[in-house]
Parts: structure tokens; sequence; C-alpha cells
């Protein structure tokens, strides 16, 4: 198989075994192994190839309303992509809009509450930072109102059970902690009946941590939420592609965010974001605001067949409707047509379940085999937290028994220095962090990957350690001998 042979596939034939043999289907260098899928996604080179011929569609004429953005924007296309991924988590059409990431997604959400001096809301120790500091912005805007940001420890291991008790706890030390507050402002109940004069508390929860990379309970976690009247901001970065049977119908979270060009191979800029038709009001705008949105003063309603949120989300120019070429001002709308090729390359590997049960079975055991090599141990020694990227801590002297030595200026030097390590001189990436006072590698299981792919990282990281644990052994003076740029 040449590499231009994989920029298209047959349909009507069976794809390569997974393992090695699928490699020419995405562009990587020769020799590249790629352990880190859940940072920044990869591209197969099919849908790489359907994004290169939608672009020169586009280009020929920009403006016509054929063969330009606003072809890609017209209603059938956007029905059709957003119905593709409402199909595979289960939602209603018009509780899916399509937002370049899901930084973008949680800022949406976010940014529409409106808050209230006094309102909660609860993150985790291991939120992605991005999210984290959003929710630092909002508490540090200069004039009230602020919600206040909490945290709920989240320190690997622990049991399913210990998570959502911790997670109760917090809520009821958030509502008992000022008697005069009244957290009364809650997501409507089963009945649509709500009350939106107290105050409220919003969760944000991972459905997938990214680091460690471990999957929380989240439906549980949503569930706790109605139970305590908290509003739950699903961040889902990491699910679509890689977790089955997301159901939003049947989990209800209020909110749900997850990226298309993280594991379901979509083009980098697509993400999806949830908001069912009950907590649409809160999304009075879009981020930025653009054409669509509706002010209390202005007399126009939206058509009928349509919610605004889609609207104001969605890339439209159509006789009757007042919006502009680009719903949220104009940008590349390749990314978000993707999909379709996207849900099409993965159908031909044999779709969500047979990708997944693979890349999930060599998550286990290449952790499994990572961890012995190295002589240590998986984060999740159960299994249960596991999807495609298995945690495994590297033979780094831990920081709890070295303290003096692991200034935040040597941690930084670590991890700089590893990752340029890994890539330039073992043309290997993946993911490394502290947790719990130890050092992990995070490393994603692809269709590409096979268990070698382990077995190779593992010698990387054997060796870049061995290198640091002299220095840290010595008490050496870290930065020097050892390239910070
Ligand atoms: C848990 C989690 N949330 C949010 C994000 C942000 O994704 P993006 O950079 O695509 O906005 C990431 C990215 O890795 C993540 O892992």
């Amino acid at each position: 198989m040449t590499a231009i042979d994989t920029y298209t596939y047959d349909a009507g034939r069976k794809p390569p075994p997974f393992g090695h043999a699928l490699r020419p289907f995405w562009a990587f260098d020769p020799g590249f192994v790629n352990m880190n899928h859940g940072s920044y996604g990869s591209l197969p080179l099919p849908v790489l190839l359907k994004c290169q011929e939608l672009t020169l569609l586009a280009e020929r004429n920009p403006t016509s309303s054929t063969a330009s953005p606003i072809w890609a924007c017209s209603k059938k296309s956007d029905f059709a992509r957003r119905k593709r991924v409402a199909d595979v988590v289960n939602a209603e059409l018009d509780e899916i809009v399509l937002v370049p990431n899901a930084t973008h997604g949680i800022n949406t959400v976010l940014r529409n509450f409106e808050w209230k001096e006094g309102d909660v809301i609860i993150e985790a120790t291991t939120t992605y930072n991005a999210v984290s500091r959003t929710i630092r912005s909002l508490s540090d805007r200069s004039a009230p109102p602020r919600p206040t940001p909490v945290k709920t420890v989240l320190t690997f291991p622990m049991t399913r059970a210990q998570i959502l008790d911790d997670f109760r706890v917090k809520i009821k030390e958030v509502k008992g902690a000022d008697p005069n507050v009244d957290y009364s402002d809650t997501p409507p109940d089963a009945t649509g009946a709500q009350n939106r004069k107290g105050n409220k508390i919003v969760a944000v929860i991972d459905s997938i941590i990214s680091n460690p990379g471990m999957a929380l309970p989240w439906k549980e976690l949503a569930q706790i939420c109605k139970e305590e009247g908290v509003w739950s901001v699903i961040d889902g970065a990491h699910s679509i592609g890689q977790e089955l049977d997301i159901n939003l119908s049947a989990a209800k979270p209020d909110f749900f965010i997850s990226n298309c060009h993280k594991w379901f191979y979509a083009k980098r800029g697509c993400a999806l974001l949830y908001v069912p038709k009950r907590n649409q009001y809160i999304i009075k705008s879009s981020i930025p605001t653009s054409h669509a949105y509706l002010s209390p003063n202005d007399s126009k309603p939206p058509p009928a067949d349509e919610t605004n949120f889609v609207l104001q989300h969605e890339c439209r120019r159509e006789k009757g409707l007042q919006v502009g070429t680009s719903g949220t001002g104009t940008a590349d709308q390749i990314p978000y047509l993707s999909i379709g090729g996207a849900i099409d390359f993965r159908q031909w590997l044999g779709g969500e379940a047979v990708i997944n049960a693979y890349c999930h079975q060599l998550a286990l055991d290449g952790g499994k085999r990572l961890a012995e090599y190295l002589g240590t141990k998986v984060l999740d020694e159960t299994g249960e937290f596991t999807l495609n990227m298995t945690n495994v801590q590297l033979p780094l002297p831990t920081e709890s028994a070295n303290s003096e030595f692991y200034t935040p200026q040597a941690r930084e030097n670590i991890l700089r220095d590893v990752t340029k390590k890994l890539l330039l001189d073992w043309n290997v990436s993946a993911g490394f962090f502290v947790h719990a006072g130890a050092w992990w590698t995070r490393c994603s299981a692809q269709v590409w990957n096979d268990i070698s792919d382990f077995e190779y990282v593992g010698k990387a990281f054997k060796a870049i350690c061995g290198e640091i644990t002299e220095i840290v052994e010595k008490g050496g003076e870290f930065p020097q001998g050892i390239d910070t740029r």
C-alpha cells in the first residue's frame, strides 16, 4: 500500500487489521510513535482529503451559492452534520450545535449564566486548566456579581463510591456554609417547575479527566446534581469517539460539551455543544455574539421551526432569515463539515463498538506491559476508570520524598526536558504529568497502535528517567546541563 492509496478507501472492502497495518491511513512521519492521540486528535488521511476537496471547492467562488461558505452553510448540510452527531450521542437535532472546541463550548455555557453574588461553581482539583482558568476569570471580575469557585479533591486511587460520596458531601458543605444563602435557583425538575429567584450552584464535571486520563462516573454525578438542585456542566472533551453509550437523552445533564477533533477523527476545530431545550433560554448569546442574537427589545420572533440557540451558532444565509453568512463570525466551516467523512471512515473500520473494543483492550494490556517494564504500576489497578487511556507511574523519585528538590522551577524543567527528549531523541509522544506526588505518563491507545508501541515508549522513559533520577539523587542543580528551552 502506498501513502497515496490511503487517501481513499474502498468502502466495499474490509479494512486492514487494527494495529500498525492501519498506520498508512494517517500522515505520521516514518518512525513516529504517537501515544498522545488524547491531546490533539489525529486526522485520518481520507478525512483530510475530503477536507482539502471541500476547501478547494469553496475557494472556487467564495460568494456563489453552490461553491462557497454559503454552500457549506446550507440548511441541508447544517442539518446533515448536526444530525449525525446528535444520533451518536442520542440527542435531539436542535439540542446540538457545533463550536470550535471544548474550551469555547464551556465558555459559552459559563459566560451565559446570569451570576449573582453568592453563586458557587464547583470544579475539581483535576479540572482541565483552561476550564479552571475560565472559572477563575469569572470570579476575578472587577465588579460583582461574581461566582465563588470551590474545588472537590480527586486524588487517585479512589473508589467510585468515594468519588460520588465526596461530591455529595461537597455540595452539602457549600449549602451549609452560610445559612443566609438560599440556593433555590435550580434546574427545572421533571415537571418543568423551576425557582429562579435564589442563588445557584453549578458543577463542572469531567466525563473523562485529562490528567490522569480517567473516566469518571459522570452520569451518576449528574444524577446527584439533579437530586441536590445543582446545575451540571459536563466537560466531555474526551468522550465522543472514546465513550460508548453517551446517551444524553437518558443521562439528561444540563449541558454537555465534547471535542469531535479528539477521539472522533474530525478535523481540529470541531466540538459539539449540547443544550437541552429546557435550558436553551440560558444561552442568550453565542460567543462571540453575532447576527442571530435576539434582543429582548427586538420585535421579530425567531422562525417557528428552529430554536434561536441553533441559529446563533449555525452558519446560514437563506431567504427570509436575518442571519449572516457565518454564525459566530467568518470562520472556516471545513472542520464542521469533516464530521460526515469522519463517521464514514469510522464505520468502515467497524464502527464505534469495534474501534473502542480494540483501543480499550490495548490500553489495559499496554498499561500493564509498560508498568511491568518500568517496574512501577498503573494508576487504575481495577481498570474501572480506564477507557482508551492508561496512566502508568514513571520510575522517577517521588515529590513526597524529595520535596526540597522539586521546586516549581525544577518541575517545569523536568516537564520541558522530558517532552523534548521524547520527541527529539525518541520520536515518540506521550502525556506526562504529576499526580498525588508522583510522576506518570498517560498513553492513548488508538487503532494504529499495538503492544510494541507501549514497549517502545517504555524504553524511552526508562532511559530519560534514568538521567533525571541521577540528577535528583545527586541533589544537583537541576537546570545545569539540561536544555530547558
Ligand atoms: C478534559 C478537557 N477539557 C477541555 C479540554 C480543552 O479542549 P480544547 O483545547 O479542544 O478546547 C481538554 C483538552 O485536552 C481536556 O482534556
